[in-house]
C-alpha cells in the first residue's frame, strides 16, 4: 500500500493508548496473578520485572521503530532489513492465529461472568460452576463467538474510527475502575497476608521452568515477539515524534497494571483463605466467591469482569490487526474481507480449543490439553522465538544507526547494546534453561 493511501492514527495520544491497550489485558489481570501464584510469588515478580525492563522494553522500541520506518506490515518490515527475513512476518501472523482463538475463549468466559455474577450466591459451588461451564459443549462457545465477533467489528471500522476511538474510551475507564477495586480489596481483613505473598521473594522456588514462565509472561503481557508494534507503528504519520516518546508509556503502564492486579487479587484470595494456586481458573473461582460475600460485592464483581472485558478487547483487536494488516498489505485484500476471513479461521480453531475442556479433554499433546498447549506454545516458544529473531535482525543484520529510537546519542547506544547483546542473551539462556538443555 502506498503511503498516501495508508490509514493513519489521528493523534499521538491515540497511538499510545492503542499500544498500551494491546499490552494491558488478560496477560496482566488473568495470567499474571495465576502464574505468580504457581511460580512462588515474590521471586517470580523479581524476574518478571527484570525481563520487562530489559527484553520487553527493548523489543517494544525495536518493533515500533521498524514499523514507523517501513510503514508496512511485519513481512515488509523484516524484508527491508534483508529480503531473506520476510518469513518472520509470516511467523507473526501464525502466532496471532494461535493466540487469538484461546485468548478470545477466555474473553468469552469473562463475558459470561459479567452476567453470571448476579445469579451466584454464597451457596454456589464456584469450582464446579466454573468447570461445568467451561466443559459444556455449547454455552462457552456462544460467548466466545459473541466476543470474537465483537472484537472483529472494532477492527472492521479501521485504525482511526475503530481501534483508536475504542482504546481512547476504554483505557481511562479501565484505570479508574482498577484503582477503585484495588482500593476496596486492600481494605479487607488480612489483606496484608496477600501483599506479603506477592512481594516477598523466595529464591529457593526459582527453577529453569520458573524463569521460562516469567519470561513467557513478559512476552505475553507486553505483546512483543509478533509484530504488534510494527503493525501499529506503521500507521504513525507524524515523523517528528520519536519512538521512545510514543512507546515509553506502554511498558510503564503494563507493569503498573500487573502490580495493581497482584495487589487486587492476592489480598482478596488470602483474606478469604481460598486456594491461591488454582491456575487459569483462579479469577473465575476464587474471586466470585469473595464478591458474593462482601457488601455490594456483586456490584464490585460486575465491575471487575467489565474491566477484564475492556482490557481483553483492546488486546484482541491488536492480535487481529497484525493478521489484517498482513492480508491488506501482502495479499491486497480489503480490510473488510480480511477481517471476515481471519475471524472465520479463529472461530474454527477456537471451537476445538473450547472443546478441550469438555468433549475433547482426552485429546492431549505432550500431556497438555489443547488450551494449555496453545498457551505454552505461544508464550514460551513462539513469542520468545519471534523476539529473538527480531533482536538478531535489528541488532546484527541491520547496520547500526539505521533505526533511530532515541534522539539522545547515549540512550541510542544503550538501546543498541540491549538489542544486540542483553535481550538476545537473556532470551537464549532462559529458553535453554527452561527446556532443560543447560
Ligand atoms: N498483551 C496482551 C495481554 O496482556 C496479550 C497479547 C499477547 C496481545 C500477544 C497481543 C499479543 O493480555
Amino acid at each position: 500500500m502506498t503511503e498516501t493511501t495508508r490509514a493513519s492514527w489521528g493523534s499521538k495520544l491515540g497511538v499510545m493508548l492503542a499500544a498500551a491497550g494491546s499490552a494491558v489485558g488478560l496477560g496482566n489481570l488473568w495470567r499474571f496473578p495465576f502464574c505468580t501464584a504457581q511460580n512462588g510469588g515474590g521471586s517470580f515478580l523479581v524476574i518478571y520485572l527484570l525481563c520487562s525492563f530489559t527484553i520487553g522494553l527493548t523489543l517494544v522500541f525495536a518493533e515500533a521503530a521498524l514499523g514507523m520506518k517501513v510503514k508496512s506490515d511485519p513481512t515488509d518490515a523484516f524484508g527491508w532489513i534483508h529480503p531473506k527475513l520476510k518469513f518472520i512476518g509470516g511467523l507473526c501472523v501464525f502466532t496471532s492465529m494461535i493466540i487469538l482463538p484461546y485468548y478470545s475463549l477466555v474473553g468469552g468466559w469473562i463475558l459470561a461472568y459479567v452476567v453470571k455474577i448476579f445469579s451466584m450466591s454464597s451457596a454456589t459451588d464456584f469450582g464446579t460452576a466454573f468447570s461445568d461451564f467451561a466443559a459444556s459443549p455449547v454455552e462457552p462457545l456462544i460467548f466466545f463467538y459473541v466476543y470474537l465477533v465483537g472484537s472483529a467489528v472494532v477492527v472492521y471500522f479501521g485504525i482511526q474510527n475503530g481501534i483508536e476511538k475504542f482504546s481512547k474510551i476504554m483505557m481511562p475507564i479501565l484505570f479508574i475502575l482498577l484503582l477503585v477495586l484495588t482500593g476496596r480489596v486492600l481494605m479487607l481483613d488480612r489483606a496484608w497476608e496477600g501483599v506479603k505473598f506477592f512481594f516477598r521473594p523466595d529464591f529457593s522456588k526459582l527453577t529453569g521452568e520458573t524463569l521460562m514462565n516469567a519470561m513467557g509472561q513478559v512476552f505475553f503481557s507486553v505483546s512483543v515477539g509478533m509484530g504488534i508494534y510494527i503493525t501499529y507503528g506503521s500507521y504513525v504519520k507524524d515523523d517528528t515524534v520519536t519512538v521512545s516518546q510514543l512507546m515509553r508509556p506502554v511498558i510503564v503502564l503494563d507493569v503498573l497494571v500487573s502490580l495493581l492486579a497482584g495487589l487486587m487479587i492476592f489480598p482478596a484470595v488470602f483474606s478469604f483463605n481460598v486456594p491461591v494456586n488454582a491456575g487459569p481458573s483462579l479469577i473465575f473461582i476464587t474471586l466470585p466467591q469473595i464478591f458474593v460475600s462482601i457488601p455490594f460485592g456483586r456490584f464490585f464483581g460486575f465491575l471487575f469482569f467489565v474491566i477484564l472485558l475492556g482490557a481483553a478487547a483492546t488486546s484482541s483487536i491488536s492480535l487481529f490487526e497484525v493478521a489484517v494488516t498482513f492480508m491488506c498489505d501482502q495479499m491486497k485484500m480489503t480490510r473488510q474481507k480480511a477481517v471476515v476471513g481471519f475471524s472465520a479461521v479463529c472461530l474454527f480453531v477456537g471451537t476445538f480449543v473450547s472443546l478441550s475442556f469438555g468433549k475433547l479433554s482426552g485429546f492431549k499433546i505432550g500431556g497438555k490439553i489443547l488450551f494449555d498447549q496453545f498457551d505454552f506454545l505461544a508464550s514460551n516458544i513462539l513469542l520468545p522465538l519471534g523476539g529473538l529473531l527480531t533482536c538478531i535482525a535489528v541488532g546484527w543484520i541491520l547496520k547500526s544507526g539505521r533505526l533511530i529510537v532515541f534522539k539522545n546519542g547515549i540512550m541510542q547506544k544503550g538501546f543498541e547494546i540491549c538489542i544486540k547483546w542483553i535481550a538476545p542473551v537473556f532470551i537464549v539462556l532462559i529458553l535453554l534453561k527452561g527446556l532443560e538443555l543447560i
